[in-house]
């Protein structure tokens, strides 16, 4: 269902939402049984994300995809691709009958311009929605989002002020973040709201590993129901180099990944320490890591280029349990591979969640456990 160590995220998310936190641990449950008992037709996932736009108005230092390093930017004709405000309407309707959890997601979510509307029609249909957003729109487009019904609301915090704004390149970003986020306390304090529970997430990386405690005075400010610290993503040369032999057999590129090849530069003792040391303090707020990992794990997720999670199971569920939709109308089991199971503009999501290329995909990653790139990413932990 999940692994040990994220009992602790799982008990606080029961704490908040019960009724949400048991359905997923219930989906995730069969979603297990149904790959250890390798079902002919996947489960319908658990989790729906829309990656709503390639577009983002930051290029933040560590970000794979619109960073320094980022691989979205250079390939300006995927940019200009996005689904019509129809045609996601018309997906939601498809896939409300097995009520998944959605995810909009980006690029920069806010951007695409019926972005409210959609969460409006998603909490119609009754399904859970969470936004992983920049903030940038915030301020303006608060009151819509909280009158939409919105249930989580993910706001990227990567220090405070000044290190948020050059982690970030916008100068006055983290200002134009702290009205939205205090308009929208006023609002569910005056409306006495638990909704839109404000999750802050923090990348941690070269330029804040330092100063990580700084984001505990802003979370508490702003009110926040959670503050979660991710590990960095990146990938090491020999993964991607491993990867090529996987991507032959799938006829596959995972060329984006490319844009997470950068060394992280952390001394993994100093931010061991600091982890221990926010960790043992008690807050009006959850607080976690993410993965959660032991000393040793630690230094091997930064430091060893053949790193496997062991203590976490080594396979991947995802392609089971989260499908991804693309601003093309592309369903694909990764962000950064181009292999795709189908395109919600040809075929209906049932098709494509068990078309010929998706079980052939799971098939191959099944055989495998998980491919060589993926080692340091998110999803191998979440299951
Ligand atoms: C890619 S952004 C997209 C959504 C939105 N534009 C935002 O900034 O929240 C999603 C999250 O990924 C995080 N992120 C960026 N680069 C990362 C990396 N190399 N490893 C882990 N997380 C990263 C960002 O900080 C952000 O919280």
């Amino acid at each position: 269902m999940f692994p040990i160590r994220n009992f602790r995220r799982f008990f606080n998310k029961f704490l908040k939402q019960p009724f949400y936190a048991l359905k997923v641990a219930k989906k995730r449950f069969l979603i297990k049984l149904s790959y250890k008992l390798k079902f002919k037709e996947a489960l319908m996932p658990e989790a729906i994300t829309i990656f709503l736009t390639h577009r983002c108005n930051l290029s933040c230092k560590m970000c794979g995809q619109w960073g320094e390093m980022g691989i979205t930017r250079k390939q300006d004709s995927l940019i200009v691709n996005e689904l019509s405000f129809e045609t996601l309407q018309e997906f939601i309707d498809q896939i409300s009958f097995f009520r998944p959890n959605i995810t909009l997601f980006g690029g920069e979510p806010l951007l695409y311009k019926d972005c409210v509307k959609l969460v409006r029609y998603i909490k119609e249909k009754k399904l859970h929605c969470l936004i992983i957003t920049n903030g940038w729109l915030l301020e303006e487009k608060i009151i819509d989002l909280v009158n939409a019904g919105l249930d989580e609301l993910n706001i990227s915090l990567d220090g405070a002020q000044e290190l948020h704004d050059s982690i970030r390149g916008l100068p006055g970003l983290f200002n134009k973040i702290a009205k939205g986020l205090i308009k929208l306390k006023m609002i569910k304090q005056k409306n006495k709201l638990k909704k839109p529970l404000l999750n802050i997430q923090t990348t941690i990386n070269q330029y804040n590993y330092l100063r990580l405690e700084e984001l505990l005075d802003v979370a508490e400010n702003f009110g926040a129901n959670s503050l979660t610290f991710h590990n960095l993503i990146f990938v090491f040369h020999a993964n991607i180099e491993k990867q090529k032999e996987i991507d032959k057999i799938l006829n596959n590129s995972s060329s984006n990944w490319e844009g997470f090849l950068f060394s992280p530069n952390i001394d993994v003792d100093i931010l061991y320490k600091k982890i221990k040391k926010i960790l043992s303090n008690k807050y009006s707020f959850d607080v976690d890591f993410y993965p959660n990992f032991s000393y040793k794990e630690l230094k091997e997720y930064y430091l060893n280029p053949a790193y496997k999670p062991k203590q976490y199971s080594f396979c991947c569920l995802s392609p089971w349990t989260a499908a991804y939709v693309f601003p093309d109308g592309s369903i694909k089991p990764c962000l950064n591979f181009s292999y795709s199971f189908g395109n919600i503009k040809d075929k209906s999501f049932k098709q494509i969640w068990n078309s010929q290329n998706a079980k052939f995909f799971r098939k191959v990653l099944q055989q495998n456990k998980a491919f060589p790139i993926c080692t340091r990413c998110t999803e191998l932990f979440r299951y």
